[in-house]
Formats: structure tokens, sequence, C-alpha cells
């Protein structure tokens, strides 16, 4: 037998999970029940896909995944980006020891982005000593291995990595939805935009090679009609691969899959979308009308604090180039308020580049100080003064938004229903492709399928509609 210190990662994990297998096998004869699992998820679509990870190797160790976080296994995947996730985590974890003092059995694994900042660590073995094991963002791939470390150690099992240039391929996933999933097609981040803690927890930008990425669309679309390429920054993708490739290259590759329908990806860095990028958008059959590009300030001098390297007039000219070539393509973005330094008649700029864009609908966030990034030192804008310029951008974005979406109304456009609405049983909900949200009577059969629905009625940000 190969020894296992000789083996290519892929394989050594495997190796891993057998082992780990026979741990929760033995575990199960214990309780005389199959042990359970939870994986909650904080933060963005990266994580998400992290998370959908985890459960393909707890499910192929043995595990039943529940729902419920009183369970025998639970692992919260965090996010660092603003400070609430840090503290909804915080929060949780007390609920978390109550169910663990009544069951003995019980095992609490953290992993995820908050992981990667040292003084997280140093917080929770000092107080949250119940804590079984800590992994990072960049050896997630090892889960399995750690598994095995859980169950042959006593204590608490902690490893971080600073960074990694390793891409793990063909470890097992399961996806929560069938019929769509994520694609990572690169980690990490370069741009260190001063507010931004992603760059320190995710490490450096590196793609995958295309090949990987094809193949592994190919082996989803078996069943599965719309995808999502993942990255930090889309459109620096491939830069730095061997044979250097564009994201409107890979596009079009992705584009030639058969039996694929949609394709959507995430996030656009304003300073990189390219023309190509814009041609080969407009000429797809396959890429959603939908761009997520975030604008975060609409003031040159906060851009240019942001360290984000586009100015006011650059975003809008791009925004423009991008209506003039897809007139139906919907644009989404986010907006930070509060950043150091951020007076009224910047925020007044924002305003100003939300009604001239028209977004159909933008995610607005309270600036939030995050240690070791650059903005951290700057002088910081009172709280009382963010709290109203918050209100006024939330309103026009609101204002904004309706008036876009609401530009359908009446008309028959292809929607993918993705589950039964979660307020009432007799609606399902589905996704235009511009993103928009459908709601309409229907049941479970449709969950899935792409249909044609009659959108009668705009409500902000989604509409009320009917199959034709
Ligand atoms: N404070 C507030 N919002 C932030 N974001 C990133 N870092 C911060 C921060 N420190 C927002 C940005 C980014 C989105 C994912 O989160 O708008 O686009
Ligand atoms: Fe995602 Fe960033 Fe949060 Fe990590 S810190 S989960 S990359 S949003």
């Amino acid at each position: 037998m190969t020894n296992v210190t000789q083996m290519n990662e892929t394989d050594r994990q495997y190796y891993f999970m057998e082992k780990a297998s026979g741990h929760v096998a033995k575990l199960g004869e214990e309780l005389g029940r199959r042990p359970t699992c939870c994986v909650t998820t904080f933060g963005c679509q990266m994580n998400a896909r992290d998370s959908e990870k985890l459960v393909g190797i707890l499910e192929k160790v043995g595990y039943e995944i529940i729902e419920d976080e009183n369970a025998d296994f639970v692992i919260y995947n965090t996010c660092t980006v603003r400070d609430n996730a840090n503290q909804r985590v915080y929060g949780r974890l007390g609920v978390l020891n109550g169910y663990k003092r009544k069951n003995p059995h019980m095992k609490i694994a953290l992993c995820g982005c908050m992981m990667q900042e040292p003084t997280v660590i140093e917080k929770i073995k000092n107080s949250y000593r119940f804590v079984d094991l800590i992994f990072g963002t960049h050896n997630i791939f090892k889960f399995a291995e750690l598994l095995c470390s859980l169950f042959e150690n006593e204590g608490m099992v902690i490893d971080i990595w600073k960074d990694t240039d390793k891409i793990v391929e063909d470890l097992p996933v399961e996806r929560k939805y069938s019929f769509k999933s994520g694609i990572n097609i690169m980690f990490g981040c370069n741009n260190f935009c001063s507010y931004c803690i992603v760059p320190y927890v995710r490490g450096r930008e590196r793609s995958r090679n295309p090949k990987d990425i094809i193949r592994e669309i190919e082996g989803l679309v078996a069943d599965g009609v719309e995808i999502m390429l993942l990255g930090q920054n889309v459109n620096s993708y491939g830069k730095n691969l061997e044979e250097p490739i564009t994201f409107a290259q890979l596009l079009q590759e992705v584009e030639r899959i058969e039996g694929l329908e949609r394709i959507r990806f995430m996030t656009s860095h304003p300073k990189d979308l390219s023309d190509e990028l814009i041609e080969v958008m407009k000429h797809s059959k396959k890429i959603c009308r939908h761009l997520h590009l975030p604008l975060q300030s609409g003031s040159t001098k906060i851009l240019t604090a942001m360290n984000r390297r586009y100015t006011k007039e650059q975003y809008l000219e791009l925004a423009e180039k991008i209506r003039k070539e897809i007139p139906d393509m919907a644009i989404t973005t986010d907006i930070i308020v509060g950043f150091p330094g951020e007076t009224k008649e910047d925020v007044d700029e924002t305003i100003d580049v939300i009604r001239r864009v028209k977004y159909d609908n933008a995610f607005t966030f309270i600036y939030s100080k995050r240690t070791g990034t650059p903005a951290a030192a700057m002088e910081q804008v009172p709280e009382e003064l963010v709290k109203e310029q918050f209100d006024r951008v939330l309103k026009t974005v609101q204002e904004t938004a309706r008036e876009q979406v609401s530009r359908y109304q009446g008309q028959i456009c292809d929607v993918l229903v993705e589950e039964i609405n979660e307020n009432d049983s007799s609606l399902v909900t589905g996704r235009m492709s511009n993103n928009t949200l459908v709601h309409f009577p229907g049941d479970a059969s449709l969950v899935g399928k792409l249909v044609n629905v009659s959108l009668d009625e705009c409500h902000g940000f989604y509409y009320m509609g009917h199959m034709v």
C-alpha cells in the first residue's frame, strides 16, 4: 500500500474519509442511531459553496445531515466581512454550548473567514473552550483529515494556514439545489480595497484551470440547468495561469456545454470589466441578463480613499456602455455608507449615481471597521451621522429599484423555479434571467424547471405572477 504521505492530496483525503467513516460508524453504534450533523453558513456564495463541500464529505463518512443545530456535530462556516457577522457567531455559540451540556457526544467546529483572524482564535481559546475543532479557509480541503484528528485527539484541534497556493480538485460535494450550483473559478483577492478584510482572510488570487472548471460543470449538467461562476473578482480570472485566458474566453467555453441553460457569475470589479466581456454577454443565449457591479461609493474622493481605482465618471461611463449594448441587463450593486471621511456631499454623489444608473437592486451596508485594514486607521465618522445618510441612500435605492424592476410588468418571461414559497405553500418562487424573483401558484413538481410566467404585479423588488 502507498504510504499516506506519498499520495496526491485528493487520494490522501479519500483515505481519511475511509478512516473517518469508521469513527462515525463506531459513534453510531454507541448512540444506537445514525449520528447527525448540521452545517450553518454565514456570509456570501463563496461560503455557501464551501459548505456544500463540507456536507459532501460529512455525508460520505456517514453523518445524517439535518437543519437542527441540536445535533451530534455542528459546524459554523463563518464570515467576517462586517462585524455584525462575527457578533452573530459569538451569540449563537452560547446557544450551542447549552445543547452540548445536554449531549456529551456533541462536537462543535468553526471554520471560514472569521477563523483566519488571529484575534478571533485567541478569543475562542480563552472564552469558548467548548469548541472542538477550528480550521480556516485555506485548508478546508483537508476536512476529512481534520475530522479524523477530532475523533483521535482530546481537546481543541486548531489548524489555521496563513495562505496557500494549493487548489485540490475532485473532492466530494453535496449540492443544496440539484438544478443550480455555484462553481469556484478562482479563490482569493488581490485588490486590497482599503475597507475590506477579504484579501487577508482568503489570500492571494489564484485561478482554477479552465479544463477542471469545464469538467466539473459537465458533470453537473446531467440534472442541472443553471450555474454561477464564483470569484471575488471574476474579471481578473485567468491572468496568472500558465496559459493565460480571459474571463470572457472562459464564458465562451462554458456556453458550449450542452444541457446547460443559464450562466451567472459573481462578482465583477468595475475597474476590470472589459469590452470583450460586454461583447460576449451581448451575443450569449445562456448568460443571464444580470450584472452585479459593486459601486461602493459615488464620490471620487471616497473611491480614491477606498483604493477602488475608478472614478465616479468612469463608473457611470461603464454603466452607460452596458445599458447601450445590452438594454435588458439588470444591474445590481453594493454600497457602503459611513466610510471614514465621508460627508453629506459625498453621499449626494452616491445618490446621484443610483439615480443615473437605476439599479434593479442594491445592497447597502453601514461601514464596519475591520482591524488590520488601512481604513481602520483613518478617522471614523460618528455613528449618528451615518444612520441618517444610510436612510437617505436606502430610500433612493427603493424608489429607483421599484421603477426599474416594474418595467416588465404585464410581460411573459422565463422563470427557473427554485422552491416552494417560504410564506405560502400554494406558491412557488422562481428567478428571472435578470435575477428578479417571481412568486406564483404552483407545486413541488415545478422545482428545477424553466417555465413561462406572466408578470402580473410588481411589488418593489419582486413580482407576483401566474404560469402561462
Ligand atoms: N464594511 C461594510 N461593508 C463592507 N463590505 C466589504 N467590507 C465592508 C466593510 N468593512 C461590503 C462591500 C462588498 C460587500 C460584499 O460587502 O460592499 O461589496
Ligand atoms: Fe464571503 Fe468575504 Fe464573508 Fe468570507 S468574509 S464569507 S469571502 S463575504
